[in-house]
């Protein structure tokens, strides 16, 4: 079998099976995730009420490795006015205590679709889960709809649509390695190319990893599973789960995890397992940016000059590479952002923001 197919086959495996888990744990989950998530979404608000105030054109997001669907719920609050609503309706109750979920007039006479494609049936039944929680079919005039399905895969062919494909909090790292990345910077230009959209992939930096990678994978053992940087592995197989006492913050000098230990049925094994950080397998995972553990989780942290090769070789156009940190050192620090501006409509806000095009 070709390697990346195989690859893509065991990973959907290793999604699948921590779907839920990934959802409670991580989604809105560490302080530090969190972070990040809300400066994704403030910064996609902000480009597409820039576009949207730029064009006629309806706007379709496409949300590659969508996972639970947040910018669906996201845009689905956003698009709903809760006027006519009763007060305990689910999108009420959503945005009482969410002021970024207001009703944005500009957003709601913009946006057409958002549709999100993730290979984890387990995602996508979860993000329909939401869907249906909430009611954004029935309260908003945005069509929100969910494929299961390859990232690599994505396609726009439509003209009457301005597409905006966005792949976010570092879904590229677990893509399936580089010819994974190189698979997904080529379909978000075949996305938005032709019909003059914007590509945005937000992921972390290599060289943040040791301030932030190596503490969160640490924090949500839960998740994807005892990191093989961690030591001993007493309980790293799959009869074990691991959770962690507290969610480690970046630049953490702690180099121990003290976790609790149950049984796969749910029994209480140890209360206070302690795991260490082996340097030598933490060397090599800093060196590289490779994330492995024992579940067969497997994710990448790649540095700039490898995203910069790939926006040079692979995108066309207006491009940007962006350190995040440049547009928000406290909540972004660890991130950088890969655009491909084919129609130009993001030069004015990047303008704004001091953010200068890297290539022509
Ligand atoms: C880090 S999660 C992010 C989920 C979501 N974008 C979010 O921000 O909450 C990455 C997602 O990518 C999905 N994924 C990984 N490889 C994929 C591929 N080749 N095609 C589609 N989805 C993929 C996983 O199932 C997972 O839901």
């Amino acid at each position: 079998m070709e390697p990346l197919i195989q690859r893509y086959n065991d990973d959907k495996g290793v999604w699948d099976s921590c779907a839920e888990i990934y959802e409670e744990k991580v989604v809105r989950g560490h302080p530090d995730i969190a972070l990040m998530e809300d400066f994704e979404e403030n910064l996609l608000d902000a480009l597409l009420r820039h576009i949207a105030d730029r064009t006629d054109r309806p706007i379709k997001l496409f949300d590659l490795g969508c996972g639970s669907g947040r910018l669906h719920i996201r845009y689905g609050a956003k698009t709903t006015s809760v006027r006519e609503l009763p007060d305990d309706h689910p999108i009420s109750e959503l945005k009482k205590h969410k002021p970024e979920l207001e009703y944005d007039p500009v957003l709601d006479d913009g946006l057409k679709e958002v549709e999100g494609v993730d290979f984890s049936q387990k995602m996508i039944d979860l993000a329909e889960a939401k869907v249906d929680e909430y009611c954004i079919d029935e309260t908003s005039d945005v069509e929100f709809t969910l494929k299961q399905g390859s990232a690599f895969e994505a396609d726009y062919d439509g003209r009457e649509c301005l597409p905006v494909a966005v792949c976010l909090i570092n879904s590229i790292g677990v893509m399936q390695g580089e010819a994974g990345a190189v698979r997904l910077f080529e379909a978000m230009r075949n996305v938005t190319e032709d019909a003059g959209g914007v590509a945005l992939i937000s992921c972390y930096r290599k060289r943040y990893f040791p301030y932030y990678g190596l503490g969160q994978y640490e924090s949500t053992l839960t998740v994807s599973g005892q990191p093989v940087w961690l030591v001993p592995d007493t309980y790293a197989g799959e009869e074990y789960v691991l959770e962690s006492h507290t969610y480690k913050r970046a630049y953490s000098e702690d180099d121990t995890v003290l976790a609790e230990v149950y049984t796969a049925g749910g029994d209480k094994v140890e209360d206070e397992f302690v795991l260490r950080r082996d340097p030598e397998a933490v060397a090599a995972a800093v060196r590289t940016g490779r994330i492995r553990t024992h579940a067969g989780y497997n994710s990448r942290w790649y540095d700039v000059e490898q995203i910069r090769e790939w926006i040079e070789a692979l995108w066309t156009g207006g491009r940007y590479h962006i350190k995040s940190k440049d547009v928000d050192a406290v909540r972004a620090e660890p991130g950088q952002l890969a655009v491909m501006d084919s129609g130009g409509l993001c030069k004015g806000l990047f303008e704004r923001w001091g953010v200068t095009r890297v290539f022509n």
